[in-house]
């Protein structure tokens, strides 16, 4: 299975999502090996795990046609970290993946911005890759707002995609884990984070279920 975390947006949350969701694919069992593929020049995944390495965890950097060495991957789950701000990288890696991730911060103005993102999906599903999935994730919710309703509405409203049932808030622990290259699992088995991490990984995995 192949996961694009894409959004043209800088800061939407997509590293924070990557290297959480491979850190905790790859610790749920030994037997399932795991890609992280970094096509930031950033190089966020990179630079957080590169003393942090597991067993069963590849990292890979690349940042010119990604889709050449993602093709050639082996692993059983593959997950792309994708730069903002590159109609490139994120339309190659979407080409030839099975799911895109687009994580999105609940306000208008982030609302507005995915315009693009979702414009040069809709492109990639027409064209190149019909059965390509792909669903918003809410990022940084607040706790106790209302907010949240009425931003699932009004995405829904605006563009074609769905959105996963699990929603991530604004947590510290996605900040410390990572200043360990921790995932939010591994530094608090039993904090909000990684209930709602676990959640999510349950939820992308069953789409291609
Ligand atoms: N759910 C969250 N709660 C708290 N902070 C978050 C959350 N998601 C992302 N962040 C923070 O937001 C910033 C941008 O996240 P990042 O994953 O680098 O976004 P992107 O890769 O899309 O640019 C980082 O400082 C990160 O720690
Ligand atoms: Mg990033």
């Amino acid at each position: 299975m192949i996961i694009t975390i894409g959004s043209q947006k800088g800061g939407a949350g997509k590293s924070t999502v990557a290297i959480n969701m491979a850190l905790m694919i790859a610790s749920s069992s030994k037997d399932y090996h795991v890609a992280l593929v970094d096509t930031d020049k950033q190089g966020s995944c990179i630079q957080t795990l590169h003393n942090n390495e597991r067993e069963n965890l590849n990292l890979y950097e690349v940042q010119n046609k990604p889709n050449r060495l993602i093709q050639e991957l082996k692993e059983d789950i593959i997950i792309i970290d994708t730069p903002p701000h590159s109609h490139e990288v994120m339309h190659l890696s979407a080409a030839v993946s099975d799911v895109v991730i687009i994580p999105i911060q609940p306000s208008p103005l982030d609302i507005r911005a995915a315009r693009e993102t979702v414009k040069a999906l809709e492109v990639i599903v027409a064209e190149v890759n019909p059965r390509l999935q792909c669903r918003f994730l809410l990022n940084r919710l607040k706790a106790g707002t209302i907010l949240a309703k009425e931003i699932r509405e009004t995405i829904l409203r605006l563009y074609p995609f769905g959105i996963l049932e699990t929603s991530l808030f604004d947590r510290q622990a996605y900040k410390q884990s990572l200043i360990t290259g921790q995932s939010v699992l591994e530094f608090d088995k039993n904090s909000m984070a990684s209930k709602e991490m676990a959640g999510l990984v349950v939820e992308i995995l069953n789409l291609m279920a």
